[in-house]
């Protein structure tokens, strides 16, 4: 006799795509000012607190019951947690959770990282818009590219299993530091990603004046012998180039490029516990009620029904940014 299978929940939208990577903001705060994010720091809103380890152990577990596989941790800045470890280990608990990952600035981390991998922390992905020491001050606010680059090399020595270090691509900064970030990624094996910078709604007239295509380095890349590395079944939206000569890949992030969301694996979850099924869209539902009581399947219900709804991809050329004021609030 046929026993019967059952297939369980799966995030799926009405394109097809499936959803099996969650990046979950644990915090707006920040400590740094980047010129393209929060020119004059952070502001608190004081609208409602941020998800409690509670909340969160709830939600990963709804998330991971339903085909998540991946989660990472964004902010704001996610080292500003003093709960961050346990954050960390309660994510990479729930079953079928294989990755954790985290997006930071790297203030304070070389003192704080050896805990974060005992907590089961896999990748790690830095912030150096500039490899000038004073660039980066004046980008960040904060005179501390030493702390990342020695992050990088203490992330190695630890065994991540992987590190990206970003730039988001600026006209006067990071577009002419090409050859210094290829130097860097000669010898180590990391991604390095250069983003493009985003329009937000905060950031117009920064957008005007310092946005550039990357597609002008890839035809650099690709006529000095890099060549673009096979697409991983789940890799993500970068395009990414590999080279004989460099232990380090270089990938680029261009939202701005034809399909880009054509492949679309991921979802967004803020501090606040609202859901946001596209970085630039107004947030999809507010979880937090469903995240109040120890029963998963509301929740569970509503993220399949939510994510049916999805769009087929953002509205970012008709300068349309949604309601994202700038990408603290849901950490890129
Ligand atoms: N455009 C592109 N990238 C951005 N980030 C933040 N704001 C923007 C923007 N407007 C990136 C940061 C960081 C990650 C958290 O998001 O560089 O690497
Ligand atoms: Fe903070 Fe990241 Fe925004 Fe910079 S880009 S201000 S580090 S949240």
């Amino acid at each position: 006799m046929n026993s019967i299978v059952t297939i369980p929940d799966q995030l799926i939208d009405s394109y097809q795509r499936r959803f099996n990577y969650l990046r979950l903001s644990i915090t707006e705060a920040c400590n740094f000012r980047c010129n393209y994010c929060l020119p004059d720091g952070y502001c608190p809103s004081n609208d409602s607190p941020f998800l409690s380890l509670q909340e969160i152990d709830r939600l990963s577990g709804s998330f991971a019951k339903l085909g998540t596989e991946k989660i990472r941790i964004t902010g704001g800045e996610p080292l500003l947690r003093k709960d961050l470890a346990d954050i960390i280990s309660c994510c990479k608990g729930k079953s079928g959770i294989k990755t954790v990952a985290m997006t930071s600035n790297g203030y304070k981390l070389p003192k704080l990282l050896p805990q974060l991998v005992h907590s089961g922390l896999d990748c790690l992905n830095l912030s150096a818009d500039s490899l000038r020491p004073e660039t980066f001050k004046l980008i960040t606010g904060h005179n501390s590219l030493q702390k990342v680059l020695d992050s990088v090399e203490l992330g190695l020595e630890l065994g991540l299993r992987r590190i990206k270090l970003n730039a988001v691509l600026m006209r006067d900064s990071s577009l002419q530091e090409l050859d210094s970030y290829l130097d860097y990624i000669r010898t180590r094996p990391i991604s390095l990603r250069l983003i493009e910078l985003m329009r937000t709604n905060d950031n117009h007239d920064f957008f005007q004046q310092q946005h550039v295509s990357g597609q002008a380095i890839v035809d650099r890349l690709l006529s000095s012998g890099w060549r673009q590395t096979k697409r991983a079944a789940d890799a993500g939206p970068a395009v990414e180039f590999e080279h004989e000569d460099y232990a380090g890949r270089l990938g680029l992030i261009m939202p701005y490029s034809k399909n880009f969301c054509a492949d679309c694996n991921r979802l967004r979850v803020s501090a606040s516990g609202k859901l946001h099924l596209c970085l630039f869209n107004k947030a999809d539902a507010d979880l937090r009620p469903l995240l109040q009581n120890d029963s998963q399947e509301q929740l569970e219900h509503c993220l399949i029904e939510q994510v049916k709804g999805k769009w087929q991809g953002h509205q970012l050329e008709q300068n349309n940014s949604g309601s994202t004021k700038h990408l603290a609030m849901l950490g890129g």
